[in-house]
């Protein structure tokens, strides 16, 4: 049975509205990762870090997911074998397509986690400093996401799913971030066929067997069809 492992990033999710951060007037061209993506930042200036949080939150509440999403849903349901959703993203498109097996190692934006005593619950979609953790009671709460200088969620998991793969495939990635950056390499390997579903060639494109470059929502679906038809 073909065990399928696919990595995505906000490059799914671009056709969807929601912004991608390396592209031309993306996230990171609008704020400054130490400022809202860090331990830090988030010490330096909690409310900064929520009103960003809140922002995003607010516009993932209005998303939709895209044939991208969906494609990958319908492959979970129809393929033969296991396929593992990886995903650096914390919007939650993919659960929306009906997507089941998905591992959000950066977190997610619809969690909130509690800095004190790590218990985590659903967020509401305005979080602010003085927000109590509900077990604790303190006012230590934060977005359950992980930043830059944190350890991502589900490491060793991932790991084990990258050594088992039959096949690998990046999508909507600069894979510019460890250790997701790692992940194609890693997979190939140990012997799956690696492939780069993205707008235009990523800058380690060669690093994979394959590469198809156009629009998640039309690449992606085509994909999905050649691999159920194998
Ligand atoms: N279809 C397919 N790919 C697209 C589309 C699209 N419509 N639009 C953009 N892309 C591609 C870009 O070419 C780029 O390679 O998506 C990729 C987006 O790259 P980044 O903006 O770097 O996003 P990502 O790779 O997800 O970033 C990884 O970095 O800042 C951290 O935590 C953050 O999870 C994020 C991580």
């Amino acid at each position: 049975m073909e065990k399928i492992v696919i990595l995505t990033g906000a490059g799914i999710s671009a056709e969807s509205g929601l912004g991608t951060f390396r592209d031309e007037g993306g996230l990171w061209a609008q704020h400054r990762i130490e400022d809202v993506a860090t331990p830090e930042g988030f010490v330096r200036d909690p409310q900064l870090v929520h009103d960003f949080y809140n922002a995003r939150r607010a516009q993932a509440a209005e998303a939709k997911p895209n044939p991208a999403h969906e494609a990958l849903a319908r492959l979970q349901r129809e393929a033969k074998g296991e396929v593992v959703i990886v995903t650096q993203n914390v919007d939650g498109l993919h659960e929306a397509a009906g997507a089941t097996r998905v591992l959000h190692m950066h977190g997610a934006l619809d969690g909130a986690l509690c800095a004190a005593c790590d218990h985590r619950w659903g967020a509401p979609l305005t979080m602010a400093p003085d927000d109590l953790c509900p077990a604790c009671q303190k006012a230590t709460t934060r977005p359950d996401i992980v930043w830059f200088g944190e350890m991502p969620y589900y490491m060793d998991g991932i790991w084990q799913h990258l050594e088992e793969a039959d096949v690998f495939a990046a999508i909507g990635t600069s894979r510019q971030v460890y250790p997701a950056a790692a992940f194609g390499q890693h997979a190939g390997r140990a012997g799956a066929h690696t492939v780069e579903l993205n707008l235009e060639p990523s800058a380690n494109t060669r690093d994979f067997a394959e590469a198809r470059h156009g629009p998640a929502s039309a690449v992606v679906p085509l994909w999905v069809e050649d691999v159920l038809s194998l």
